[in-house]
């Protein structure tokens, strides 16, 4: 636990270049809010905890294509447990360009936990990576968004409300705190700091080798419950993401990004 490094380069793009730190960012949907963010010219701080190859292979493309404009910081979001790591990390983002105009929480944990076997190894877990690290890392780097007048995005789920993941339990919880975390914040922070959500269906499957896998049978059950026909792209959830940050009129929204998937739910499971 509390690992935490960071690299970026030395010589400094322009300092008025808003700064976008998204949380869990070296793979898959993280990469894609980054790469997009990127595009419209963010300077980009990727967090990551066990990818930090991804991570920095992600960074080196971005700075090639301009110099200065991505680093990376490593830390187990575990560090927000204790206030003098949670100080640290803090550190970390802000040394990094200075400023930080955009938080999105990306990171997440994601496995069953069926009634009867749930630990409060995997509460702790669920709960500290879908609710608590954002809502604490929200407040420590509230004053550094309210001085950009910046925004928050929160990557949340179609499973927070109203129609639960089968055998998810302890994960619906914890998103659906999540979401109302957005909705809290964005009453309490307003006008200073927009908060808004998005709510992804399916957009990239769990990894098969990955104790977050979804079985051959789920996969396609999932995918016929999907009203367009297919899972979603990273890409698409990036593009909310970034509609979001310049929705300047928006808080406390949260956007659906599910191929119609949620119209099909009955309110448990697929
Ligand atoms: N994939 C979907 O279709 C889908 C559907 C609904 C909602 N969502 C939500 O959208 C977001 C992105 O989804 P995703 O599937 O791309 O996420 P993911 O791959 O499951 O997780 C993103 C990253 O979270 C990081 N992470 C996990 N535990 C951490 C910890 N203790 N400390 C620091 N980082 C930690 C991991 O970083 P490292 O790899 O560096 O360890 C991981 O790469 C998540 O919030 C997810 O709940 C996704």
């Amino acid at each position: 636990m509390n690992q935490e490094s960071n690299s970026f380069p030395s010589d400094s793009m322009d300092s008025n270049t808003p700064v976008m730190l998204v949380t869990g960012s070296a793979r898959r949907i993280g990469a894609a809010i980054v790469r997009a963010a990127h595009k419209q010219g963010y300077r980009i701080i990727i967090h990551c905890h066990h990818s930090q190859d991804e991570a920095e292979y992600l960074a080196n493309q971005l700075n090639e294509t301009r110099s200065a404009s991505a680093a990376v910081i490593v830390a187990d979001l575990a560090v927000v447990n204790n206030n003098t790591t949670l100080d640290v990390f803090v550190k970390n983002i802000i040394g990094t360009f200075g400023r930080l105009d955009v938080l999105v929480h990306n990171a997440s944990r994601f496995y069953p936990s069926p009634i009867g076997y749930i630990n409060h190894e995997q509460w702790n877990e669920l709960f500290l990576t879908n609710a608590k690290a954002p809502l604490f890392l929200s407040q420590a780097l509230l004053p550094y968004l309210k001085r950009q007048q910046g925004c928050i995005v929160s990557l949340l789920d179609i499973h927070a409300q109203d129609t639960p993941f089968s055998n998810y339990a302890v994960y619906n919880m914890a998103k659906a705190a999540h979401r109302m975390m957005v909705q809290s914040l964005a009453l309490e922070l307003a006008p200073d700091i927009r908060v808004n959500g998005v709510a992804p269906g399916v957009n990239v499957l769990p990894e098969s080798d990955s104790d977050q896998a979804l079985d051959d049978v789920k996969q396609q059950d999932i995918i016929a419950s999907i009203p367009m026909q297919r899972i979603g792209k990273p890409e698409e959830i990036a593009h909310s993401v970034m509609y979001l940050v310049q929705a300047h009129y928006v808080t406390g929204e949260i956007i659906t990004i599910d191929g119609g998937r949620s119209l099909t739910l009955a309110g448990s499971g697929f």
